[in-house]
Order: structure tokens, then C-alpha cells, then sequence
């Protein structure tokens, strides 16, 4: 069976401050922090890339890193990613003509493999990379804002990966707080990101509190 993990994402913090944001989620219960990167192509926003990343690394050296890469070339990226210290590589297949060649790239730069799928890519696509991969993310949530609404019809594919993959760890990433999370844990996924029922609560670790329990009942 696969361990339940919170990692909050910090896009709807305070990111004139992300080290005492991010601090702040880790003191909070946080077993990871979700850092979404967006290129402004592959999603209508921006926001940060690995300068940022490794000056968060310079202030908290130990926490476990996932990139979230909204981006239009995830190949761009591994080398100054892993330079920064990320443990978890997660790009989107849809832009991508190799993806066996980037989990390669990844893995050789020594980070985990992750492959994100947006709502509208079916989760057939991903099957012939399971094993290439750490994990698999189901957008829950068209990618480029935090705050939107939960789409629960993604279940379903949280619920095949999860009977056809026993051990995989699947993350749901998009509208995810006390009120989807039994949904999401009752589908199956193990890896929980949640941006704004965490960042925006007056008690964070409360929060996290209630996604832990959702998934480990
Ligand atoms: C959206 C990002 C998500 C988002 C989650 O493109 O990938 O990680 O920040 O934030 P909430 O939980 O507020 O939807
Ligand atoms: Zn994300």
C-alpha cells in the first residue's frame, strides 16, 4: 500500500516571503511542498522558475521539493531544477513528443519522475509510462490559478490508476480541501496537494490535519 502524503502548494501564499510561507506549511504538517512552475505558454500565467527555487533550497535545505512544470518544454528545465535541489520532477505529457526520453533526462539528473495530466487528457495516455514514472498527478483543476472548483469527475481516473496500480503514488492537485478530500481519498489517491483551503486557512495545520485523516481512514 502507498503512504498518504500533504503537500501544499504555495502559488496563493505570500510569495514576496516563500521561505517563511513555505516554512510556515512544513511547521504546519506538511510532508512536501507543491511548487508550480508556469511559463506563461503552456498555461495563461507565470510565476516562478529555478533561480527561485534554488534560493528556497538555500533556506530550507532538507524539505522534500516537488516542481509542478506548467510549461511548454519540460526538457529546458531538468538540468536547472535538479541544480536546485528538487526531489520530484512533474511535467505535463500533452506538450511533449518523447516523454520516455525526458523520464530519462530526470532520472539521470536524479530527480523522481512525476507526469501530470490536464482534465481533458485521457488517462490511457499515461498507461505505457507507468513504468517510467514515480507518480502520476491528475489535475483537478484546469492548471494555471489556484482557488478554482473542484472537478469531480477526475475521479474516475484516480480510481483506474489506483485499481490498475496498486503501489503507485497517485497526487490530485486542484480544489483539494475538507470538502473534495474524502472523494479523493475514497478514489484512491495518496499524494494530496491543496493550495488555498491550506495557505488561506486561519489554522493551517488543522487543515492538514483533516486531509490526513480523509486519506488514511
Ligand atoms: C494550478 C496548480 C495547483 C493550485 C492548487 O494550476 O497546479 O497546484 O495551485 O491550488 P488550489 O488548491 O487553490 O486549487
Ligand atoms: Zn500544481
Amino acid at each position: 500500500s502507498v503512504k498518504c502524503k500533504i503537500g501544499p502548494s504555495v502559488l496563493n501564499a505570500d510569495l514576496s516571503d516563500l521561505s517563511e510561507a513555505s516554512t510556515k506549511l512544513l511547521d504546519s504538517g506538511a510532508d512536501y511542498l507543491h511548487l508550480d512552475v508556469m511559463d506563461g505558454h503552456f498555461v495563461p500565467n507565470l510565476t516562478f522558475g529555478h533561480p527561485v527555487v534554488k534560493c528556497l533550497r538555500n533556506k530550507i535545505p532538507k524539505a522534500f521539493f516537488e516542481t509542478h512544470m506548467m510549461v511548454s518544454k519540460p526538457e529546458q528545465w531538468i538540468e536547472p531544477m535538479a541544480d536546485a535541489k528538487v526531489d520530484q520532477y512533474t511535467f505535463h505529457i500533452e506538450p511533449v513528443s518523447d516523454v520516455p526520453s525526458i523520464c530519462r533526462q530526470v532520472k539521470e539528473a536524479g530527480m523522481k519522475v512525476g507526469l501530470a495530466l490536464k482534465p481533458g487528457t485521457g488517462v490511457e495516455v499515461v498507461a505505457k509510462y507507468i513504468d517510467m514514472a514515480d507518480m502520476v498527478l491528475i489535475m483537478t483543476v484546469e492548471p494555471g490559478f489556484g482557488g478554482q472548483k473542484f472537478m469531480t469527475n477526475m475521479m474516475d481516473k484516480v480510481r483506474w490508476l489506483r485499481e490498475n496500480y496498486p503501489s503507485l503514488d497517485i497526487e490530485v492537485d486542484g480544489g483539494v480541501g475538507p470538502s473534495t478530500i474524502d472523494a479523493c481519498a475514497q478514489a484512491g489517491a495518496n499524494m494530496i496537494v491543496s493550495g488555498t483551503a491550506v495557505t488561506g486557512a486561519t489554522d493551517p495545520s488543522q487543515v492538514i490535519k483533516t486531509l490526513r485523516n480523509s486519506v488514511e481512514k
